[in-house]
């Protein structure tokens, strides 16, 4: 689902599809991917196609009960009374609570978190990119809507704005002083947005390859470093000087995804496409590569205090942690396996947190490099569990941050107290 174009025309196109499969009764490629009949069959593909294959993504869910896929839709799309209860019987008869193609491995032990989720809205937004701001706000974005939104954890109020036609914003970074930025990845924006005026003050890339940038951070000194997914570069911005420079990336099509700073101020970049993390030169702007074992690619990294480079192995299922001096890298597998697709990390006094995305329920992983052992969690979205996160930032206090997209929300999980 990257461009709103794109999700149109294979919705489109799956939808003939589904149409045609009713009567030929097996398409052999898209076997995996082919509902079971039923004469709801059509209306389903209607009311659920047009934001993503509904076939596919049901088929790899987790079953719910009728009142669990009636509280998981009322996310994503608000429907006519009649069909949905169509949709919901259908559900609930092929997809009941004891269907589940790729189930998690959970880790029990003895810490206890606790999960606090704020709703989105705007159903079927794709909410991601959570920040804090200094205030405690929570701010996010509604790629599919171009919204921005914030949560104020205070009183629980939640509002969304509106930001240009076509910027699909994909992420979310917060100034020293609490300006609230955000990337559009579908028009290549920068943004500022001013939630007094409800305005957004728009800075185009200077160099036309810098399309697609993805996720962004502030360094020290208040320059934002940001991925450019489809341009393959990194990207630096002054709001000072309101200009945009970009640093090339020499392997090609790495499509760099997420991006952090050490405490040395070095940037960090991760390959989502080949097995790399880019390694850039704040000062010179020059980028190396710094390998991975073969195979891997990493979704998102986060930076310890000692410089280490933490990755999730998206491809692989494991964990890694880059020395950056001697450029040795080391794994450990994830507990739900190969297919685990861990995605969104972060380091919050030594401990490894991340999600595996690719299993049902998505674990929230803790990982403890010192006894190199692991406890998991199921993420937990009222009363339901579906769906997964993309993105996991540290609050101000030490707790995480987590989106759910298809859930709509914003979570906070409490961790367990240091020590
Ligand atoms: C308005 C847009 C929209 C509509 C309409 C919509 N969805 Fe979704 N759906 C989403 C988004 C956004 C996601 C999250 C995708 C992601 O994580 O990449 C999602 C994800 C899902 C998932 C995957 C959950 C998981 O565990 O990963 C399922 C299942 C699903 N939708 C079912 C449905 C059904 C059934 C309908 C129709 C009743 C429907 N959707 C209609 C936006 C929509």
């Amino acid at each position: 689902m990257r461009t709103s174009r794109t999700a149109l025309v294979t919705s489109a196109a799956f939808a003939a599809f589904a149409a045609c499969s009713l009567m030929i009764a097996s398409a052999p490629a898209q076997d995996d991917y082919v509902l079971p009949d039923g004469p709801e069959l059509f209306s389903l593909e209607a009311q659920c196609g047009y934001c993503h294959d509904a076939a596919p993504s049901i088929n790899r869910s987790m079953g719910q009960t009728r009142e669990g896929w009636e509280e998981f839709v009322s996310h994503m799309a608000p429907s006519d009374p009649h069909t949905q209860d169509q949709i919901l019987d259908y559900l609930a008869h092929h997809f009941g609570p004891t269907y589940n193609p790729r189930p998690a491995t959970l880790v029990d032990g003895e810490l206890e978190v606790s999960f606090q989720n704020w709703i989105g809205t705007t159903p079927g937004q794709g909410l991601r990119g959570v920040a804090q701001a200094p205030d405690q706000s929570i701010w996010f974005v509604g790629t599919r809507n171009n919204n921005i939104g914030r949560v104020e954890p205070e009183t629980g109020r939640i509002r969304e704005w509106s930001l240009p036609a076509n910027t699909m914003p994909e992420n979310v970074a917060i100034d020293a002083q609490g300006g609230v930025w955000f990337i559009g990845a579908g028009n290549s924006t920068i943004g500022r947005f001013d939630a007094e005026t409800g305005n957004a003050t728009v800075t185009e890339m200077s160099d036309a390859e810098a399309r697609g940038p993805n996720t962004a951070v502030f360094d020290a000194n208040g320059v934002m470093w940001f991925t450019v997914e489809r341009g393959n570069m990194i990207g630096r911005f002054d709001p000072s000087s309101g200009q945009t420079r970009f640093a090339p990336i020499t392997a090609e099509n790495t499509r760099p995804f997420d991006i952090a700073i050490a405490p040395d101020g070095t940037v960090w970049a991760s390959c989502s496409a080949s097995n790399c993390l880019i390694r850039v030169n704040p000062q010179t702007m020059e980028t190396t590569q710094v390998a991975l074992p073969e195979g891997a690619t990493a979704r998102r990294i986060s930076v310890a205090s000692d410089g280490a480079v933490w990755y999730t192995n998206f491809s692989q299922g494991r964990i890694g942690r880059v020395d950056p001096q001697s450029g040795e890298t080391r794994e450990w597998d994830s507990p739900s396996g190969a297919n685990a697709q861990p995605y969104a990390i972060a380091i919050v006094d030594g401990i490894v947190w991340y999600n595996e995305s690719g299993v049902r329920p998505d674990p929230l992983v803790r990982f403890d490099p010192n006894t190199e052992t692991f406890q998991s969690w199921p993420i937990q979205s009222g009363n339901i569990q579906a769906g997964m996160a993309r993105q996991m930032r540290v609050t101000s206090d030490g707790n995480l941050l987590l989106n759910q997209d298809a859930t709509n929300r914003v979570i906070l999980v409490t961790l367990p107290p240091a020590g």
